[in-house]
């Protein structure tokens, strides 16, 4: 079986890095490594050999620990094919449903996701019952998506969304590559004041020890809070921020309330 350790660095994005490991042999694969010394004090704490490092997409601040994390560790460097030259110490390609981490039947399996960048890559977790839990990168935050204006396209990214997420299971547990909860939730009671969800849900954040832990969602509860897995929602098609008298499609209204949160 393979466990999760999530660790949250405090720059001013408030990035998360993620080590996948097995206790049984000692392995264990980073996605997007950040600060590389925090990384190794972990593996040499947990007593693990890093195999792989895997970076969700190129851009600076999921690639920053990348040459020193593999100065130190020697695991190979993976990345999207189009990113190569852009992401530091690349040294193989992440291919469509690929396995990058086996484990006594658990697996991480590669899903290209383009959308916040063409170049963009989700990991997902899986056991022999299905999917069980999802490094987003900036793809999906708690409460949010990513941004689109650095090398993305919101059309890309809805239709990403719809053919990999709406239909996920409720129990997938969501790991992005940011802590944006707070902003997120400001931005979804922007859009719907009456969601008791999201009060519920703040409730919760607010009970965690601030930059020590960290609310841990499921597609579940971001179809709860989650404005961009909530489009057909008449709260969010009626929202009084989205100023239209018309009729918008799935897409159009994905589009607009990610133009909204750019200037929120
Ligand atoms: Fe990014």
């Amino acid at each position: 079986m393979l466990s999760v350790l999530q660790l949250y660095s405090s720059s001013p994005l408030r990035n998360f890095s993620y080590l996948i490991y097995s206790d049984r042999n000692g392995e264990a694969v980073c996605v997007d490594p950040y600060d590389a010394k925090q990384i190794v004090t972990a593996l040499k704490k947990l007593g693990l050999k890093l195999k792989s490092i895997l970076n969700t997409h190129e851009h600076p601040d999921h690639v920053h620990g990348n040459l020193e994390l593999k100065e130190e560790t020697k695991a190979t460097v993976f990345g999207h094919p189009d990113a190569r030259g852009k992401i530091p110490g690349m040294d193989e390609i992440l291919k469509e449903s690929g396995v990058y981490f086996e484990n006594e039947g658990d697996s991480l399996v590669a899903w290209e996701t383009p959308g916040h960048t063409d170049c963009h890559f989700c990991f997902a977790l899986q056991s022999r019952t299905g999917t069980h839990s999802v490094f987003s990168g900036d793809m999906i935050f708690n409460a949010g998506v990513g941004n689109c204006t650095r090398g993305g396209n919101p059309s890309r990214m809805y239709h990403t969304i719809k053919n990999r997420f709406y239909s996920i299971p409720d129990e997938v547990l969501l790991y992005p590559g940011h802590d944006y909860w707070e902003n997120n939730l400001g931005f979804s009671e922007s859009i719907e004041p009456g969601n008791h969800s999201v009060t519920e849900v703040r409730s919760l954040m607010e009970r965690k020890t601030k930059d020590v832990d960290f609310l841990i969602s499921d597609f579940g509860m971001e179809r709860k809070i989650n404005p961009f897995f909530r489009l057909n929602e008449d709260s969010v098609r009626n929202s009084k921020r989205l100023e239209s008298k018309e009729s918008l499609s799935e897409e159009e209204l994905f589009i607009r309330l990610r133009k909204l949160r750019d200037s929120w």
